[in-house]
């Protein structure tokens, strides 16, 4: 009889272990990659960055101007431009290679950190876009 208990709970510790991978809901195992939420406050931050510092050629909201690109387009879409392209930008300066308005200088006042809030800003007018 004891034996026969052990059994059954021993078997049925090896199924769970064995299942468990099954069990898992399929939305995390092969889930669409979901990019961090932004707290609201990050996103205000960023873009008073943003206004101060890009908005003079990338235009407010990022819509662009005479002087630089919008960003609301699908060439700076994550897969496009990852958000390292961002800090590149912002240390070394951009070498016209896309589009006529000439270079991006370096902005050397910008800090790293800043940057990551001016990209979660610009990634969060994107999305709002329907730009993922
Ligand atoms: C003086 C104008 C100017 C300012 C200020 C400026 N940019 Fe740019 N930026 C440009 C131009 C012009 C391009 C497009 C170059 C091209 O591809 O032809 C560009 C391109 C970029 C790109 C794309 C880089 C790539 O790899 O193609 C990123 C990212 C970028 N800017 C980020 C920023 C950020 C962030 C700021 C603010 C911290 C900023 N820029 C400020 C003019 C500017």
């Amino acid at each position: 009889m004891k034996e026969s208990i052990f059994f059954i709970l021993s078997s049925a510790c090896v199924l769970l272990i064995a299942c468990s991978p099954a069990l898992t809901p399929i939305a995390i195992r092969n889930g669409p990659v979901v990019r961090p939420t932004t707290s609201s406050a990050d996103l205000v931050r960023g873009e008073t960055l943003f206004n101060a510092n890009c908005a003079s050629c990338h235009g407010l909201k990022a819509v662009g101007t005479a002087q630089g690109p919008s960003f609301i387009d699908v060439i700076y879409e994550p897969n496009h431009h990852a958000d390292a392209a961002f800090v590149l930008a912002v240390q070394r300066g951009v070498a016209a290679h896309h589009w006529k308005f000439g270079d991006m200088p370096p902005q050397p006042q910008v800090t790293i950190d800043e940057v990551r809030l001016i990209t979660a800003y610009v990634r969060s007018l994107q999305q709002a876009a329907g730009i993922q």
